[in-house]
């Protein structure tokens, strides 16, 4: 059995001062969640998340990570950087890094081994957008990313990754795939995953992201293959976030 894992991402939001709001309103009503929790943030609040988050459910982690591991690389953050600050995920892959900055199917797989070097656990972003989803291309597309990193990872690395599955039609749109829609796609991902290492793929979580909410995120989670969210704007909210940590 996969335990689920609902995971925050941030994006460019938060203060020292909201986080506190935010940290403090899960710490006090989280409990002992059944499933894995963490929060991916900003890197100037990793230093925040370790003094708020140490010995609680809620592990934390970066949103991006370099291919680099040092050097002349103005405005970059490495692994082992994240790492120093007690992250235990990275996000690699992001539909709004791959749109805004240009990352590439090729620099997403180096970043994803990029964050294993460092110990992390790299949370790979996939995800079609409406066009391509509308041309009949969602597998193409979103088979295209996932192999991709698998190409560069060595099979006894397979298991160390988590997948988020996000059509980029359903980010921050309210508009969320259906559940059939997604497991549709998961499944074809953990096809792929078994392709390269039988065994990682029945361990391997993938998770949805794209709208999940406290109202849909039941509906998400009771289907085979979905193995948990990736939040971004209901993360922001305390109550929201616990609501669907208690759906999974
Ligand atoms: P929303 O939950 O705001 O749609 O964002 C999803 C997302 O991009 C998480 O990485």
């Amino acid at each position: 059995m996969r335990r689920k894992f609902i995971a925050g991402n941030w994006k460019m939001n938060g203060s020292l001062a909201a986080n506190a709001i935010l940290l403090n309103g899960l710490k006090a009503e989280i409990g002992r969640p059944a499933c894995a929790v963490a929060v991916c943030v900003p890197a100037p609040y990793l230093a925040q998340c370790r003094e708020e988050l140490t010995g609680s459910p809620v592990a934390w982690g970066g949103q991006d990570v370099s291919v680099h591991e040092s050097g002349a690389y103005t405005g970059e953050v490495s692994g082992a950087m994240l790492a120093d600050f007690g992250s235990r995920y990275v996000i690699v892959g992001h539909s709004e890094r791959r749109t805004y900055h240009g990352e590439s199917n090729e620099l997403v797989a180096q970043k994803t081994v990029s964050a294993l070097k460092a110990g992390l656990i790299p949370i790979v972003c996939v995800g079609e957008s409406l066009a391509e989803r509308e041309a009949g291309r969602t597998d193409a597309v979103v088979g295209a990313q996932i192999d991709a990193v698998l190409s560069m990872l060595d099979v006894g690395d397979v298991g160390k990754i988590v997948i988020a599955y996000e059509p980029v039609w359903a980010i921050g749109t309210g508009k969320t795939a259906t559940p059939q829609m997604a497991q549709d796609v998961h499944a074809m991902l953990r096809s792929r995953l078994a392709m390269k290492n039988a065994d990682a793929a029945e361990t391997v979580q993938i998770l949805y992201g794209g709208s999940m909410k406290p109202d849909n995120a039941r509906d998400l989670l009771a289907m085979p293959d979905i193995d948990g969210g990736l939040i971004g704007g209901a993360a922001l909210k305390a109550a929201d976030f616990l609501a669907i940590i208690k759906a999974a």
